[in-house]
């Protein structure tokens, strides 16, 4: 399949460098490839792009809007407060009838540690965007866990703990659970609900934040049990 990753973090270069090792023909979008590749910083969890790309050779870098339009399924891992910009020069035309799987969260930095969600309560992020783009299918999906944990579930408690799938689309929800199980390798997949259940999944990052800072390790994410 034709996938287009949003972002070039850790999330991004954990789901680009997952597909592609499954056969897929990943593009991995950027604001401005060049410059992109000319960093020598990398964020949290990520590698050096330009010493990333060179181990994913198979991965193409592309414009926000070039990997848009190249997968037939995209994923949203930018960072959540530029999220909505992003995808407005990703483009409407490249994002319309797709499912656009949305792990971003809507963490506001500016104040400094720890930082608090842009919006939260009555509204949420992949809202915002369902909203902005109705012609796109949202799926809010494997914002609660580190990048690393997405595409290797298996690494914590034999696997055995929970994605969450949020979204209005009822064959894109089926769509991406299919991708999480096959692809990823997630045994337990939940649906939460209509594209509105996204503000739990997101108002849930910062207490995922806490454990983090209190376990000290990144590895630690939500099992549901009733
Ligand atoms: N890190 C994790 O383990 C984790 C886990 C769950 C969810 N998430 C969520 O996943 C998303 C990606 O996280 P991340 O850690 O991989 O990377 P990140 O640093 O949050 O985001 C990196 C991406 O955001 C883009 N970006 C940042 N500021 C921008 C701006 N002002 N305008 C346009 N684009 C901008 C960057 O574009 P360029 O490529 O052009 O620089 C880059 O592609 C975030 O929303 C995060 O909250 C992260």
């Amino acid at each position: 399949m034709r996938v287009g990753v949003l972002g070039t973090g850790g999330v991004g270069q954990t789901l680009a460098a997952k597909n592609s090792s499954l056969g897929h023909d990943v593009t991995m979008g950027t604001r401005d490839v060049q410059a992109a590749l000319a960093r020598t910083d990398a964020g949290w969890g990520a590698k050096v792009l330009s010493e990333w790309q060179a181990e994913h050779p198979d991965v193409k870098l592309g414009t926000f809007a070039e990997a848009a339009a190249h997968g037939e399924i995209v994923f949203n891992a930018t960072a959540g407060m530029a999220s909505l910009a992003v995808l407005q020069a990703a483009g409407a035309e490249n994002l319309d009838g797709k499912i656009l799987v949305d792990v971003s969260n809507p963490l506001d930095f500016s104040s400094g540690m720890p930082p608090t969600l842009s919006v939260c309560n009555t509204d949420s992020l992949a809202e915002q965007i369902q909203r902005s783009f109705p012609g796109t299918k949202v799926v809010k999906s494997l914002n609660t866990m580190t990048s690393s944990l997405m595409v290797d579930p298996g690494q914590l408690a034999g696997g055995d703990h929970h994605a969450f799938v949020s979204g209005d689309d009822e064959e894109a929800k089926a769509e991406v659970t299919r991708i999480l199980q096959e692809w990823f390798g997630w045994r337990n997949v939940l649906d939460l609900g209509d594209i509105t259940s996204a503000r739990g999944a997101e108002m849930i990052v910062p207490l995922w934040l806490r454990l983090m800072g209190g376990l000290q390790t990144p590895l630690a994410t939500f099992k549901v049990v009733s």
